[in-house]
């Protein structure tokens, strides 16, 4: 039974101390939302892994990122052997140098160094290597060195190891003498003198003859949790203090990869640092090319960094397919076998006894124990038959042997289009899916006006992780907007645990100065860390995350959608193509004519390479998205038409219109290889549709706004029309913690207007509540958190008491607030 306490207000307002009237502004009671939390219901379990992470290798997120490491291309096996070294001849020494493989460390690492030294002089010769942006020494720190090298012809060899400041600069240095024919590891402690953010290291072989190197590291001998070849302290650290359920690894499409060339092998990244057998990491972009992957954070280092953490480890495998946004190939059925191995062998691997084969190499690696491993992903992203036809293989096998893991299947890349509908309707049919991974970038107003969409999912069918969500507006930042559309989308989350048992944002990590994809959780550079609007969400989340979550009763006033307003763009995605007689006209006015017969005077750029080209404005950059823009914020209710051509690329056209500072809607015509078009308004059900562009072929595009619906036509044909759907003004959830009893309330206000809140504790009968409070908002929802400003946006913190089950509040505008009331 209910029971509702609610207080004359006179009574309320007498009782509050004068420290709880501060927090909890008194507002009218006829204004305030009511939110009734039905404490006294049995309410759905929770799962533990509702709120985790996701690891990619995108972005320098582990080498030059979360793996300590501070010499970059330490084996010379990157693509360009002699990448971030700088040869260096010193004190009048005179000889050469080549990367060269003859009798390697051993065949997984075919490069090395070698020196040929005519005269050593008082120097020695040798190489300098630059980190990744520098490397950063602290005061008074130790440093562990290491080198693998080796003389020849019996003669001993030396080597001068010096830590350098930015000028070159010798700051400390260490003698290596006596270094035998070969291959053999000599190591050294340094403890850097002075605080250091751009070193460099010298190593230079000083005897006259011959001198091989090879992995040639240098760590910080302060590493989280002291762990050798460890992470980076502070960014660990960052990630384990959000207490995540669970930490996904190591990616998305980097699993997949490109290519065969490039899918990340498991096996490739364990056992010595030495053995492991490198590769180039898929993710680029004009800032930030392709990369390598030393694998030295390898699968060991993941599942070890999950136990630190309490964190269930959660990989992903690939499926014996490569990134089919990327056109990727797919490994024959008949040829799946070793892919299906890699599976069973990195469950034994994880957790077999010592006397497994598998188990034996993760014993010798120093963790007799087993990890404990409880998931496993089959695949990211894949969709249609193929992938369907390679996951009933996995799933017969790995159940066959491993019953007790619960496999993840891929729903495809995003929340509803003609792959995700052709997965559900396998699940729906007969294909056995444990639980669903299901991925979506989406803009702010998305998560709003989807708040509702796990609600009528069945309760039957398979369990979903939400194995990627961010909410991007076109800035693409990490700003307050985006965070609060997230945390309102989580109270969907929790109301659905029954449903929901993961969800993670994605990507997490982001080397400033190595940007490939944003907004993403955490931003780092060498020395510092932010932690984004965006993670203090899911920090909050998971800090707070009940066992048991029970009803709530709102009465938030409905949002409707105001007219689509604002100015228009086109623009490429993934393609270069033109565009030209481009017009928006209103009630039989024109508004807008291009002429791009001489310039393209009145279009601001936002990226790409714009020119303007025989009367049309061509784009040529094809990899990102690039558009231009025109016109007025005012506009409204306006035709956009224009001709648009395709000159080649992957996907096709974008088409904005209600473009404002940090909003914009768009149509996307001929994306996912060319095959759909896209209508992005915020609360389109059903925004996938079949689609056509063809290289080389002036298309007639036309775009009709009215009010907040729109219709898109492509070459006379209408090919689909959207409403947008309304939001409203609070999201709630709420449970309890098992352990200590709290009422864990969870409340979001999306709005640029305060709003006042009166909660109401159905089944409480305590005369007094405590209450901790969290609150995370800022002035303005472009607030964002920047190395120069990290903590503009985050939680603030109190305790309140009441005198009886009911609280009175008002939400700040753009805010994320969470109550745990002790009864
Ligand atoms: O999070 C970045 C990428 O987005 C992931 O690699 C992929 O799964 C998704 O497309």
């Amino acid at each position: 039974m209910s029971l509702l306490f609610e207080f004359p207000r006179s009574t309320l307002v007498v009782t509050f101390s004068v420290f709880f009237l501060a927090l909890f502004p008194v507002v009218a009671l006829a204004e305030a939302t009511s939110i009734t939390v039905q404490v006294d219901q049995p309410g759905i379990l929770v799962a533990p892994t509702l709120h985790g992470l996701f690891f990619e290798d995108i972005n320098y997120a582990a080498d030059g990122g979360l793996y300590a490491e501070l010499v970059q291309n330490r084996s010379f096996e990157h693509r360009d052997a002699m990448y971030a070294w700088t040869p260096a001849l010193r004190g009048g020494a005179f000889g050469m140098m080549a990367v060269v493989s003859d009798i390697p460390l051993n065949a997984n690492n075919p490069k090395f160094l070698r020196f040929q030294v005519f005269n050593g002089a008082n120097g020695g010769v040798g190489v300098v290597n630059s980190g990744y942006d520098g490397i950063t020494l602290r005061k008074g720190e130790n440093y562990l060195f290491s080198v693998y090298a080796r003389g020849h012809d019996g003669k001993p060899a030396g080597l001068e190891i010096q830590l350098e400041d930015t000028n070159g600069r010798t700051i400390t240095s260490e003698h290596i003498a006596n270094i035998s024919s070969g291959w053999k590891k000599y190591e050294l402690t340094f403890t850097s003198p002075s605080d250091e953010l751009n070193a460099r290291l010298a190593v230079l072989a000083t005897e006259t003859g011959t001198t091989d190197v090879d992995m040639v590291s240098l760590f910080p001998a302060k590493t989280f949790k002291g762990r050798t070849n460890g992470l980076r302290v502070d960014i660990a650290q960052t990630l384990a203090d959000m207490k995540p359920g669970f930490l996904r690894f190591p990616g998305g499409c980097v699993v997949e990869g490109s290519n065969y060339a490039d899918m990340y092998r498991w096996k490739d990244t364990i056992g010595d640092v030495s053995e492991r057998k490198q590769n180039w990491n898929l993710w680029s972009n004009d800032a930030s090319p392709q990369y390598h992957q030393t694998y030295g954070l390898g699968f060991f280092e993941y599942f070890q960094f999950c136990e630190d953490i309490g964190a269930e480890p959660l990989p992903v495998l690939n499926c014996g397919m490569c990134c089919q946004a990327r056109g990727g190939v797919h490994i024959p059925l008949d040829q799946l076998a070793p892919y299906v191995q890699d599976a069973l062998d990195l469950i034994e691997f994880a957790n077999g006894p010592v006397t497994s084969v598998w188990g034996a190499k993760r014993a010798a690696m120093g963790h007799p124990k087993p990890f404990n491993l409880k998931f496993l992903g089959v695949g990211n992203e894949q969709w249609m038959q193929e992938y369907f036809d390679r996951y009933d293989i996995f799933y017969k096998a790995l159940k066959a042997k491993n019953p007790e893991i619960t496999l993840i299947t891929t729903a495809g890349p995003q929340e509803n289009d003609g792959f995700f509908k052709f997965a559900w309707g396998k699940f729906k049919s007969g294909t056995p899916a444990q639980i669903v991974d299901e991925h979506y970038y989406r803009p702010p107003q998305w998560f709003l006006q989807f708040n509702n969409r796990y609600d009528n999912y069945d309760r039957k069918g398979p369990k979903i992780f939400v194995g990627e969500y961010a909410a991007h507006d076109y800035t693409r930042r990490n700003n307050l907007r985006s965070a609060i559309a997230e945390a309102s989308f989580a109270t969907g989350l929790w109301r659905n645990a029954d449903v929901v048992v993961m969800s993670s944002y994605a990507p997490m990590l982001s080397n400033i100065n190595h940007v490939q994809w944003g907004p993403d959780l955490i931003w780092f550079d060498n020395t510092r860390v932010v932690r984004t609007p965006n993670y203090h969400v899911q920090a909050m989340l998971a800090q707070n995350r009940p066992d048991v979550v029970v009803p709530v009763q709102m009465d938030a006033p409905v949002v409707t959608p105001a007219a689509f307003t604002g100015r228009i763009g086109v623009g490429t995605t993934f393609s270069q193509a033109e565009f030209k007689d481009i017009t928006v006209t209103k009630d039989g006015q024109t508004l807008l004519k291009s002429d791009f017969s001489k310039n393209g005077d009145g279009w601001t750029a936002r990226s790409g390479t714009w020119v303007v080209k025989d009367g049309a404005y061509l784009q040529t950059t094809v990899t990102g998205e690039h558009c231009i823009y025109a016109g007025d914020p005012s506009w409204s209710d306006y035709t956009l038409s224009l001709k648009a051509r395709k000159i080649g690329g992957n996907d096709g056209f974008i088409i904005n219109f209600a473009v404002q500072d940090g909003t914009e809607m768009t149509w996307r015509v001929g994306v996912g290889g060319g095959g759909q078009d896209r209508l992005e308004i915020p609360g389109a059900t059903d925004p996938y549709v079949p689609g056509n562009v063809e290289v080389g072929r002036w298309h007639d595009i036309r775009v009709e706004l009215k009010g907040s619906t729109v219709k898109c036509y492509q070459d006379g044909q209408f090919i689909q029309e959207a409403d947008c759907k309304p939001t409203r003004s609070l999201y709630a959830s709420a449970g309890r913690a098992t352990k200590t009893g709290e009422i864990i309330v969870a409340v979001t206000n999306p709005t640029a207007t305060p709003q006042a809140v009166r909660l109401n504790l159905a089944g409480v009968k305590s005369t007094k509540l405590t209450a901790r409070v969290t609150v995370l908002t800022s002035v303005s929802p472009e607030d964002e958190n920047t190395f120069e400003k990290p903590a503009q946006v985050q939680p603030v913190e109190e305790a309140v008491t009441s005198s009886g089950p009911q609280f009175e509040r008002t939400l700040p505008a753009w805010s994320f607030t969470v109550l745990r009331i002790k009864p």
